[in-house]
C-alpha cells in the first residue's frame, strides 16, 4: 500500500495569513511548518547584499547553492538562518519583499529554488507548507491543499502589525500599494502564478480567527485520512 504523502499545502495573497496558520496546524499535527517565501527572501537579501537587481542573474547559481547549503527553519520558532546567522527579521523588510517577488519571476530563479523546497519539506515526516504555488507546480500530488484569501484592508492589516512587532515603521496606505503591487505581480507573472489548485479548497480568512481557519484544515485532514 502507498502511504500518502504527508503534506498539506497553503497557497494565497501576502498577509493572507498562510504562515500562522499553517504553524498552528503544524504544531496540532506535530508536523513541522515551511514558509517558502521565506526562501525566496532569503535570496532577495543576499541579492540585496551585494547590490545585485533582479536582472542580475549571472551568478545566480553561487546564491543558491548557498542558500542550499546554509539555509535552515526552525519549526519551534519559526526562526530563519543562513549557516549560523539568523535572518528572520531582515527578510521581513519591505525592500525585500519587493525584491523577492521580482526575483520570483524568473524562471532561473525558480528553477533552483524548486528542489531546495522539497528536500527542506521532505526530509521531514509531515510537513505544512506556505507559498505561491505550493498545490500548483512544487507538491502537485499533496493529499489536502488550501488557497487561503482575506480582503486586501485585512492583510494590509496583518502585515503592518507584524511589521511593527519587528520594529519597522510604515503606514497602511504605502503598505496597502505595495501588497497591491506585489499581489499583481505574483498573479500575473508567466511561471508558476499565485493561483489555486484544479483541487484545492478555498478559505477565506477575513472574518475569522486564524485558530479557526486551522481547525478548519484540521478537519479536512482527518476527513481525507491524513491523520487518524
Ligand atoms: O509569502 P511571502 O510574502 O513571504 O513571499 C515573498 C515573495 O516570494 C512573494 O511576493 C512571491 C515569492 N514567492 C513565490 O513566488 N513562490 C512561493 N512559493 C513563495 C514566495
Amino acid at each position: 500500500l502507498l502511504e500518502k504523502l504527508k503534506v498539506i499545502t497553503i497557497d494565497g495573497p501576502a498577509g493572507s495569513g498562510k504562515s500562522t496558520v499553517a504553524k498552528i496546524v503544524a504544531t496540532k499535527l506535530g508536523w513541522i511548518y515551511v514558509t517558502t517565501g521565506a526562501i525566496y527572501r532569503s535570496l532577495a537579501l543576499l541579492f540585496h547584499e551585494a547590490n545585485l537587481k533582479e536582472k542580475d542573474l549571472g551568478n545566480i547559481e553561487r546564491f543558491t547553492s548557498f542558500i542550499n547549503e546554509r539555509y535552515r527553519q526552525e519549526s519551534s520558532s519559526g526562526k530563519v538562518f543562513l549557516g549560523e546567522r539568523e535572518v528572520s527579521h531582515e527578510i521581513k523588510a519591505p525592500h525585500v519583499s519587493e525584491l523577492a517577488s521580482l526575483l520570483a519571476q524568473e524562471d532561473s530563479v525558480r528553477k533552483r529554488l524548486l528542489p531546495i523546497q522539497r528536500k527542506v519539506v521532505l526530509n521531514n515526516n509531515g510537513a505544512v507548507v506556505d507559498g505561491r504555488d505550493m498545490g500548483t507546480v512544487v507538491f502537485p500530488d499533496a493529499p489536502l491543499k488550501i488557497f487561503l484569501t482575506a480582503s486586501p484592508e485585512e492583510r494590509a492589516e496583518r502585515r503592518l502589525k507584524e511589521l511593527h512587532l519587528n520594529g519597522m515603521k510604515t503606514n497602511i496606505n504605502e503598505l496597502m500599494k505595495e501588497i497591491n503591487e506585489r499581489d499583481l505581480r505574483d498573479t500575473n507573472r508567466r511561471i508558476a502564478p499565485l493561483k489555486p489548485a484544479h483541487d484545492a479548497i478555498l478559505l477565506d480568512s477575513t472574518k475569522s480567527t486564524q485558530e479557526e481557519i486551522a481547525k478548519i484544515i484540521l478537519k479536512y485532514a482527518l476527513q481525507k485520512e491524513m491523520i487518524i
